[in-house]
Parts: C-alpha cells; sequence; structure tokens
C-alpha cells in the first residue's frame, strides 16, 4: 500500500486517482475547484467516462479515495502526481506550463521529508528538471525526485487502459525512487511492459507516440482522398494494409481529422521542441497541415448538398470529439459546424449527441438548437451529418429517420452506417474514401 496525492482531477487524474485506490493504495485527490471537490466528495463523477461510475463508488465507500482543495494535504504524500493540463499557447503552439509551474511552486515550501514527485502531464523534454530546479530554488532543503510517467490512457476507455496498459514507462535519472514506483507498480508484473528510461526519454516517448498516430490518422485520410478519385475503397485499403502486422489495423480509420485534447496539442508542441532544438519535423508539420484542412474540406463536403436549397435544415449528429466522451476540445465535429455557419449564412443546424451536449452549449452557444434525441435532431432536415461515431447512431432506427426528413440525404464522415440499408430505404448515402457514384 502506498500514500499517494494526485494533483488535478481531470480525464487522467480523476481515474488514475480511482485505479490506484482500487488496488488498495491509499489515494488523495487535489483540485483547486472547490466546486469539483465538493461534487466528487458527495459522490458525482463529474466527467463522462465507461466504467468510471462504478468503480468510483466502490472505492469512495471503501474509504481509500479522498479529496483535498488543500495543497498542503497533497503534499503529505509519499508518492506525489501531477496531472494538471497542458493546453496549447494559441501564440506559441507551444504547451503552456503555467499549471504545472504553479503546481511546483506551491508545493516546494510544503515539502517535508523525501518525496517522489511524479509528472503525469504531457510536457515538453526537460520540464521535469525544470521543476526540479524550481522546487529547489524555493525549498534548498527539500529532499526529492522528480520522475516522468507519462500516461497513455484514451478517453472513454480510460479505467480499461489503465487497468492493461501496453507499457508503463518511468523516467528518472535517479536510482533512489525506483524501488517504491516498482511496488507501486507491482501489479503489472509480468501483464504489461516496464519500461524505465531516463527523464528526458520518457517526457518525448509521449509525444513521439501521439504524434506517429496522428500522422497514422493523416495518412490514412490522403488515401481515402484518393481512394475518392481513383476508384479505390479506402475499407478495403485499411484492411489490406491492416493485415501487415508491421503495419497493425489499429488508427487507420479515415474520418473528419484527428481532435480532441491531445492529438492536435501534442502534435504542435512536439513541432515546437524539435525547433527548439533546431530539428526539422517536416511529417509532423504535414500531419498538423493536412488535419486542419480535413475540417474546412468536410464542412464543404455537406455544403455541396444543400448549397442549392433555401434555407437548408442539417442534422448533426455527434458534437463530442470522438464517441464515448463528453469531451469537446478540439473537436472536429464542432470546427465542422462552425466552418458550415461560416460558408452558408442560411443554415439552421439541429445537433444531437449523447453526453456532450452541455459541454458543446459552452463552444456553440445559440448557432445550434440542441435536440433531445437523434429523431428530433432529424426532424424536417434537409440532411443528416453523422460527425461523430457513437455507436448508437449506426444502431438507428433509419425507416423512422427516413419519414422525419425533409431530404433524405446523409453525408457519413465516419464511414459508420450501413451503406447497403440505407440505400434500400431510399437514402443518398455519402462516406468517406469512395467514389460516389460506384
Ligand atoms: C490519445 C491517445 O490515443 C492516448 O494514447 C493518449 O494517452 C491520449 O491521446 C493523451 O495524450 O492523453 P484520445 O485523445 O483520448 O487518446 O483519443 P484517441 O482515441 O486516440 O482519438 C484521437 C482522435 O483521433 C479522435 O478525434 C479520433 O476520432 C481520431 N481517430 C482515431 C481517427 O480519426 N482514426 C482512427 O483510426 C483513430
Amino acid at each position: 500500500m502506498v500514500k499517494i496525492s494526485i494533483i488535478g482531477t481531470g480525464y487522467v487524474g480523476l481515474p488514475t486517482g480511482v485505479n490506484f485506490a482500487n488496488l488498495g493504495n491509499e489515494v488523495i485527490c487535489m483540485d483547486k475547484d472547490a466546486a469539483k471537490i465538493e461534487k466528487l466528495n458527495a459522490g458525482k463523477t463529474v466527467l463522462y467516462e465507461n466504467e468510471l461510475p462504478e468503480l468510483f463508488n466502490k472505492v469512495l465507500k471503501s474509504g481509500k479515495l479522498k479529496f483535498t482543495t488543500q495543497m498542503l494535504v497533497a503534499a503529505d504524500a509519499e508518492l506525489i502526481f501531477i496531472t494538471v493540463g497542458t493546453p496549447i499557447n494559441p501564440e506559441t503552439k507551444e504547451a503552456d506550463l503555467q499549471y504545472i509551474r504553479a503546481v511546483a511552486s506551491e508545493l516546494a515550501p510544503l515539502l517535508t521529508g523525501y518525496k517522489i514527485i511524479v509528472i503525469k502531464s504531457t510536457v515538453p523534454v526537460g520540464t521535469g528538471a525544470e521543476v526540479a530546479n524550481l522546487i529547489h530554488t524555493i525549498n534548498p532543503q527539500a529532499e526529492f525526485d522528480v520522475v516522468s510517467i507519462p500516461e497513455f490512457l484514451r478517453e472513454g476507455f480510460a479505467i480499461y487502459d489503465l487497468q492493461n496498459p501496453d507499457r508503463i514507462v518511468i523516467g528518472s535519472d535517479s536510482e533512489r525512487p525506483l524501488a517504491k514506483l516498482k511496488e507501486l507498480y507491482e501489479p503489472w508484473k509480468g501483464r504489461s511492459h516496464l519500461l524505465f528510461t531516463k527523464r528526458e526519454s520518457a517526457e518525448l516517448i509521449k509525444y513521439a507516440s501521439n504524434a506517429f498516430l496522428a500522422m497514422k490518422i493523416s495518412y490514412i485520410n490522403e488515401i481515402s482522398d484518393l481512394c475518392e478519385q481513383c476508384g479505390a475503397d479506402i475499407e478495403d485499403i485499411a484492411k489490406g494494409i491492416g493485415l501487415d502486422s508491421r503495419i497493425g489495423h489499429k488508427f487507420l480509420r479515415t474520418g473528419p481529422g484527428y481532435g480532441g485534447s491531445c492529438f492536435p496539442k501534442d502534435t504542435n508542441a512536439l513541432y515546437m521542441i524539435a525547433n527548439k532544438f533546431g530539428v526539422e519535423m517536416s511529417l509532423v508539420a504535414t500531419t498538423i497541415k493536412r488535419n486542419e484542412a480535413r475540417k474546412v474540406a468536410m464542412a464543404r463536403r455537406i455544403n455541396n448538398y444543400i448549397v442549392n436549397i433555401n434555407s437548408p435544415v442539417v442534422a448533426v449528429w455527434g458534437l463530442a470529439f470522438k464517441a464515448d466522451t463528453d469531451d469537446v476540445r478540439d473537436s472536429p465535429a464542432i470546427e465542422i459546424v462552425n466552418n458550415l455557419l461560416g460558408i452558408n449564412y442560411a443554415v439552421t443546424i439541429k445537433a444531437f449527441d449523447p453526453q456532450a451536449m452541455e459541454n458543446a452549449r459552452t463552444l456553440l452557444g445559440n448557432k445550434v438548437s440542441y435536440c433531445p434525441d437523434l429523431y428530433a435532431a432529424v426532424e424536417g432536415a434537409d440532411i443528416l451529418a453523422v460527425l461523430t461515431d457513437w455507436h448508437e447512431f449506426a444502431e438507428a432506427d433509419f425507416a423512422k429517420v427516413a419519414s422525419h426528413m425533409r431530404n433524405k440525404l446523409i453525408v457519413d464522415v465516419r464511414n459508420l452506417l450501413n451503406e447497403e440499408k440505407l440505400k434500400q430505404l431510399g437514402f443518398v448515402y455519402n462516406r468517406l474514401g469512395k467514389r460516389q457514384n460506384d
């Protein structure tokens, strides 16, 4: 049993705390946001995440998981995890480290006895060293090590990924914290690969992983565009190349471009890190450029179908950046909606998302109307745009959808729906990576 504190209770911090508590560790989650802590104390999980509510309730009852707004309480643990956000700085495109620095500065004077400070947030190479220097400058007496253990969980599957990671990367330049960290990660022994590296390597592994996956997506999206011109079908191509075990089938789904709080931010940050070291990252630069252009292209694609309709009504299914989350940060769906409204002033948008409506409202305000379910969204619509890959969209009753729509048009930028079934029902169905009339 290890005494752990987690600073920052977002999409990474909260599931991480719950997972460690479930393994019998004593966990205290700290957040400055008093309203959030109050909700968590009242048993509300504050974010949508598969499997989280059940496990959260279980560990709350066991008394292994507690919450606080006090840094002093967090500073008392043996292992202090920092999981605050490192959002993109919109001007410099670098990772904004203000929250990391604020935590380090606040923590420094409170440290007594030896502490292991783990940076789990995605941070540029050298941040571990910077945090260590900052703490040392504020409190020269403090006895501590700063370790980098990047997190690889996917939103929506946080609990599953925390319990079944492909690898756990532990970057430390000191031997001293390793025994305690081995004790903490003992339950994964033999099940996941434990990789011990230099601190800088661990920091870079995280960016290099995310950028590689983003590049894979931009690549399949380019091939998808080619398919639309040359008569091949992207679904066959993804299968055909994915069967090569050196390539693998994951992250070969064509779509509206990658989004979320990680890939867009991390590709830009990696580019800027390399730039600082005088290294050109042209593959990453092109990945970013292609991804940006894609979201504009998707809006044009939808608009092509409605450009001749007076006051067209567009039903939008999906506002989250992907299925299984309520997160709308850098969501392609939100950008497509904004782009569409920018190129066609006459358009009315009726939107539905199973979990992300509340968050979407903070970004879109009253630019769209928010519908209670998927059928309400298609009522009187000229076209249905499927923008997020929620499973329940594929399971919808399309005869019912057809009866609600004014025109039976569907643009599916997730290649989610059953083409044959839709054609039988008389829909004009457009998906990615296939010539329209094939
Ligand atoms: C991603 C990584 O997958 C995690 O390993 C990492 O820990 C996390 O970022 C992070 O850095 O915190 P996440 O952003 O939750 O996780 O979502 P993904 O499932 O990776 O999807 C990212 C984006 O790529 C989504 O917009 C998704 O729709 C898109 N995508 C994904 C595709 O367009 N095609 C694919 O084949 C896969």
